[in-house]
């Protein structure tokens, strides 16, 4: 059991910035990616739609037969988690919701939390209540930017357009207090340095990445499952085009571990 993969997923290739982040913090653990690329963008879609892509995904995981699940995607998990954990049984199912929440909660200091992220996920205010859950003091101001993700996947991280959406969507948070911004989608860390010159540097900017990755290794641990084999990775995606390598080797500082392989659900 403790030499199986670990299942790692999203609904294209933002989730590869929790596996890469996941590489570093277990080292041998062999990890199995799937990004649904065919299908990208989840969050504009509605819930059914949303259940239904997340099950598929799930269910191609499990019969790779992994040992745990990571929904490297907060559209999915803010949406499918209670019905993805339906059809898992005993593997521990991580979301990247509750660790960054929890991350976030421990660093804000004006206790005005700011987070973006699609619409599924800001409209499910899964943030809001998880916050609320834990610290009613602490106030979570939240904002959709539906156009980060085709501009993530197109590539168009530096381009003068996107420093304008990020304008425009950010500009909510100019008079407010924040002081921690939760970027609440795998894909926004690749847009760090323009939220940042948008915002500035007293807003911190938290990734799912990080808190996922040591909420990965605080299961295993404590399930007895950690991994003592040299690992081996498989990356699969439902579609395969040359931007999306770009992205790839952006993502890995063009060390990609592995190659992409095109598999159909
Ligand atoms: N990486 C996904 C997330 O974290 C992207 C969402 C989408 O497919 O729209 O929400």
């Amino acid at each position: 059991m403790n030499n199986l993969p670990i299942g790692i997923f999203d609904s294209g290739i933002g989730g590869l910035t929790v596996l890469n982040e996941i590489m570093r913090v277990l080292p041998n653990e062999s990890l199995i990616y799937l990004g649904d690329t065919a299908r990208v963008p989840y969050g504009t879609r509605n819930k059914d739609i949303i259940n239904k892509f997340a099950l598929e995904l799930t269910r191609f995981l499990l019969k790779q037969k992994v040992k745990a699940l990571v929904i490297a995607c907060n559209t999915i998990s803010a949406v499918s988690l209670s019905e993805i954990k339906k059809v898992t049984g005993k593997i521990p199912v991580i979301d990247v919701i509750s660790p960054t929440v929890s991350f976030a909660m421990n660093r804000t200091q004006t206790n005005v939390l700011g987070i973006i992220g699609t619409r599924a996920t800001v409209n499910s205010r899964v943030y809001d209540k998880q916050v609320k859950k834990k610290n009613k003091a602490i106030t979570i101001l939240s904002k959709a930017c539906p156009l980060f993700v085709p501009l993530v996947e197109e590539r168009m991280i530096n381009d003068k357009a996107t420093k304008l959406i990020a304008e425009e969507y950010l500009s909510g948070f100019d008079r407010s207090k924040i002081d921690t911004l939760i970027l609440g989608c795998t894909h926004y860390p690749l847009l760090t340095k323009v939220i940042n010159e948008t915002l500035g540097n007293k807003v911190r900017l938290i990734d799912s990445a990080k808190p996922t990755a040591e909420e990965l290794k605080k299961v295993l641990t404590k399930k007895n499952l950690l991994s003592n084999k040299k690992p081996t990775h498989h990356f699969y995606v439902t579609d395969i085009h040359p931007k999306m390598e770009e992205m790839v080797n952006l993502i890995f500082d063009n060390n990609f571990p592995g190659k992409l392989e095109k598999i159909n659900l």
